[in-house]
């Protein structure tokens, strides 16, 4: 659907739901992450973008204190109503969980709403795709409540209190990357983000002749965020028994590959050392990918891609047959220049560097032989790289 069609679509069922019409439409984007996974909370770099699949939402204010919010993407949830004071977390209400969230930490952080609204949301990225749904909602939601209420927060501000709802409030631990790249995107450009400083610069995707191709395993009930805590306090131990011997060792990203093999040994789990090993060559990996990119190597860039599913696979091991099944079978397809899985792992997606003149044969492929294997078929998305969350016209 083109974005005209989608807020007329919006705006006839906004109008049915709440007997208004809408004040205000924004946009929300996922996001990709090209290279640099599991290295967020190890204070290394990510290099992410934002894509053009992403949440509309509509608005109206309210003049009571009660927010009303509509997902068409789940019509059987209903209209789903929450105050705008003293909120907790409330499984009934299923995906408002997130909105209500940042509502809360707002709140707690000093901005306090003075009404609800009414909000339809419609969302075009696949669930459970590992495209950051949830941060695409939280951020949304912090745009709405700055611009709502004249708080002047800058970006990287919303983006930190998105993050902070999804930890808090909703009670996942994750890093700072998925708010990161969905608030501060820039089309056409990834944003290579240091996460121990939060400093970032956006590097241009050149990618002459070539498209971003994300492929979901579409795998049912992944079990990634008790396994992702897993990683993370993986992560912590190791670095604190580095610590013993490097006091001043503040993360697992600060050290370079030759420094982490000389202090290995110190990590006496050896899954452990593996899960550490990770998040330092990783990181290296993602400075040097930026690098190849920027000199126009964009097959080195594809190869590092590749090292990285590697290192996920066998030393972080967040993988699982079907992201290492469509990774390998992108391996082997002509006109692939790199392929790796993308997000927390265990399911959702994989990102490949497709040749535009091989898309169609990759997708054949890809299906024919992972619905073999698998016994369910992926699905495709060609992704375009999108701004970060902003205001549009309705
Ligand atoms: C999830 C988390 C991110 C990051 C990735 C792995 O997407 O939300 O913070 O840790 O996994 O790179």
């Amino acid at each position: 659907m083109k974005l005209m069609e989608i807020i007329q679509e919006m705006r006839s069922v906004f109008e049915k739901t709440f007997g208004k019409e809408p004040a205000r439409a924004y946009f929300s984007p996922g996001r990709v992450n090209l290279i640099g996974e599991h290295t967020d909370y190890n204070g290394g770099h990510v290099f992410p973008c934002a894509i053009t699949l992403g949440t509309y939402a509509l608005v109206a204010d309210r003049e009571d204190n009660v927010t009303r919010m509509y997902s068409m993407n789940l019509p059987k949830a209903g209209v789903v109503e929450f105050p705008m004071t003293g909120l907790r977390k409330d499984p009934a209400k299923d995906w408002a969980n997130y909105p209500m969230g940042v509502v809360d930490v707002f709140e707690k952080a000093g901005h306090r709403a003075s009404h609800g609204f009414d909000i339809l949301v419609y969302g075009t990225l696949p669930a459970g795709a590992g495209l950051s749904s949830s941060a695409s909602i939280e951020v949304l939601m912090s745009v709405i409540l700055n611009e709502a209420f004249g708080l002047d927060l800058d970006m990287v501000e919303m983006v930190k209190l998105s993050q902070r709802a999804e930890n808090q409030f909703v009670g996942v631990n994750c890093g700072i990357m998925d708010q990161f790249a969905v608030g501060m995107g820039k089309k056409d450009h990834a944003i290579l983000l240091d996460c121990n400083t939060l400093e970032y610069r956006y590097s241009k995707l050149v990618l002459t002749g070539t498209s971003i191709v994300i492929t979901n395993t579409n795998k049912p009930h992944s079990l990634a965020s008790s396994a992702y805590n897993v990683r993370r306090a993986q992560c912590e131990h190791a670095l604190n028994e580095l610590k013993e011997i490097r006091p001043e060792l503040g993360a697992l990203g600060e050290l370079s590959n030759e420094e982490f093999e000389q202090l290995a040994g110190h990590v006496t789990e050896v899954l452990e050392r593996h899960r550490a090993r990770h998040a330092v060559f990783e990181n290296t990996r993602t400075l040097e990918a930026v690098k190849a990119l920027e000199a126009n190597d964009v097959a080195a860039f594809g190869r590092l891609m590749n090292a990285s599913h590697y290192s996920l696979r066998d030393d972080y091991e967040v993988t699982g047959v079907e992201l290492d099944t469509l990774a390998e079978i992108a391996w082997g397809v002509e006109g692939v220049i790199g392929s790796r899985m993308t997000g927390a792992g265990f399911g959702g997606s994989t990102v490949s560097l497709v040749k535009n003149e091989a898309i169609e044969g990759f997708k054949q492929q890809v299906e024919a032989e992972y619905t073999k294997k698998i016994g369910y078929a992926p699905s495709f998305v060609v992704a375009g790289i999108s701004d970060g969350t902003r205001r549009i016209e309705l």
